[in-house]
Parts: C-alpha cells; structure tokens; sequence
C-alpha cells in the first residue's frame, strides 16, 4: 500500500520539491499550501499532485486540514514533512513585535501543531517518518535572523526531544538543516549581501531545491530506521 505523506508548504519553493520527490517515489502526497493560490493552482496542474489550503500556524486550522487529507487520500498519515516557513529579516533593534511573533508561529508553532496533531495515529501504528525542515541560520545564527534562527534552532531542540519520546515506536524524528538555496526566498536577499554569503560557502554556491528533495527522500525511506534526532547540514560545507 502506498504511504501517505503530508509536506507543509509544499506547493512553492523546496517544498515543491520534496512534494514533487515524494510523488515521483510513489507516495500519495498531500501537498498544504496558505498563501499563494495561484501558484498552488499552477502547481496541481503540472503535477497532479493533491493541494490542501490551511494556515499551519493556526491549531484547529491544522487539525481540519489533516482530516481533510486523510478523509482524501484514504489513510492516516505516514510522513510528515513540516516546510512551511517564512521571512521577516531585520536588524533587531529595527524588529517589530509582529515580525518576531509571526516568524515564530509559522516556522515553529506549525511544527509542533502539524506534530501534536499526526504523532498519535503513528504510534497507533508503530510507524512514523517525521522531518523537519530547519536552517543553518538555525545552528549559527545569522544577522537580521534573530526571528527566523530562533524558530529553527527550536526545531533542532523539539526534533530531539521527539526523538526521543517516540523511539520504541517505530516513527524517527529528523531534521535538516539546508543551507542556502536557490529558490524566492534567498532571490530576495540584496545582490552584495549575497555575493557575501555566496564567498562562505566552500561548494562555491547556493544549493539546489533537488538536492534537499534527496535528503528528504533519504531520511523518508523505511530502510533510513536507525536515523533518529539527527540534524542532517546539506549547506555545501558552509562553515558553522
Ligand atoms: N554577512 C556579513 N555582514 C552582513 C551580512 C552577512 N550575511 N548581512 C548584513 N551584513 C552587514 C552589512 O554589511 C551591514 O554592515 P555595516 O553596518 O558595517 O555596513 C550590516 O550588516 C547591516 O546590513 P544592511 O546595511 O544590509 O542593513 P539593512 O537594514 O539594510 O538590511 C538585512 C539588513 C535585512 C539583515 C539585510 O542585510 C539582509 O537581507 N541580510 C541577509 C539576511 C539573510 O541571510 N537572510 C536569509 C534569507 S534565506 C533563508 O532564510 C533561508 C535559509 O534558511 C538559509
């Protein structure tokens, strides 16, 4: 029987490629999606590829969401990939309260939301892959991130704890930690900061969206069972 994974974000940015990833190795994906309608529209049709609107930094929005996928695809979920993610990038002393708490509840509530919410149909089952996706921003910081760090060194911290905690239940807890990769997000960074991130990276340049899409893949598979609360760096050796 085909597994059911579920990839927040997962119509845009590297998450359209793991949910594209997922599909090709044939998973049922559910691919959620908030903002961005049209792209999550663009993205169905080129692929096929079941899309499911809710805002995952908001509980019962998740809750919904979940029961909306597996009354769909027919099953409980097996792989949880927790991508969505945004930016508010700004020196702290320029930082609004806004743009910390709204980085905050997307990038990391969601995780715990999207966790709380699939882990007892898992253990129910004794089988569960769940990554998430942090950031080497996450594990070293990085100026005009006070926001975003934080949210995904919290990742790195929940991902072990969980780990831990559903050990003897056959469901592994991973996370990745991608350094910078090509997508909208890093597009957006000023020319000359990122010719100065570009210079610290010893691959010489930004990943591509294909080779996270890989790890995932990799940390999904059955046969991945002895990896668990690993924080897996796929950032061209940039230096932490
Ligand atoms: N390395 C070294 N110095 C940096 C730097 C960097 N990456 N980024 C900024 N600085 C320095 C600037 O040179 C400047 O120094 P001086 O005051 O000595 O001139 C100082 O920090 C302030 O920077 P700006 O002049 O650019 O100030 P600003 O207020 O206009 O912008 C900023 C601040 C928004 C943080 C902007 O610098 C920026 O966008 N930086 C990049 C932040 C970043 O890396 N974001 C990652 C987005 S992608 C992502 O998050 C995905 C992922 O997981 C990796």
């Amino acid at each position: 029987m085909k597994k059911i994974a579920v990839v927040t974000g997962g119509a845009r940015g590297i998450g359209n490629g793991i949910s594209r990833a997922l599909h090709e190795a044939g998973y049922l994906v559910a691919a959620n999606y908030h903002s961005g309608v049209e792209t999550a529209k663009k993205f169905h049709e080129e692929t096929g590829i079941p899309i499911f609107c809710w805002d995952v930094s908001n509980y019962e929005a998740c809750e919904r969401g979940i029961a909306e996928v597996c009354e769909a695809l027919g099953g409980t979920v097996d792989v949880l990939v927790n991508n969505a993610g945004i930016t508010r990038d700004s020196m702290l002393h320029r930082m609004n309260p806004e743009d910390w708490t709204k980085v905050i509840v997307t990038n990391l509530n969601s995780v715990f939301n999207m966790c709380r919410l699939t882990i007892p149909s898992m253990r129910d089952k004794n089988f569960g892959r769940i990554i998430n996706i942090s950031s080497v921003n996450g594990l070293k910081g990085q100026i005009g991130q006070s926001n975003y760090s934080a949210a995904k060194a919290g990742i790195l911290g929940f991902t072990k704890s969980l780990a831990l905690e559903s050990a003897s239940k056959g469901i592994t807890v991973n996370a990745i930690a991608p350094g910078y990769i090509s997508t909208d997000m890093t597009d957006a960074i000023k020319e000359d900061v990122k010719e100065r991130i570009k210079a610290g990276i010893p691959l010489g340049r930004f990943g591509k969206i294909e080779e996270i899409a890989h790890s995932v893949l990799f940390l999904a598979d059955e046969k991945s069972s002895f990896i668990t609360g690993a924080a897996l760096s796929v950032n061209g050796g940039q230096y932490l």
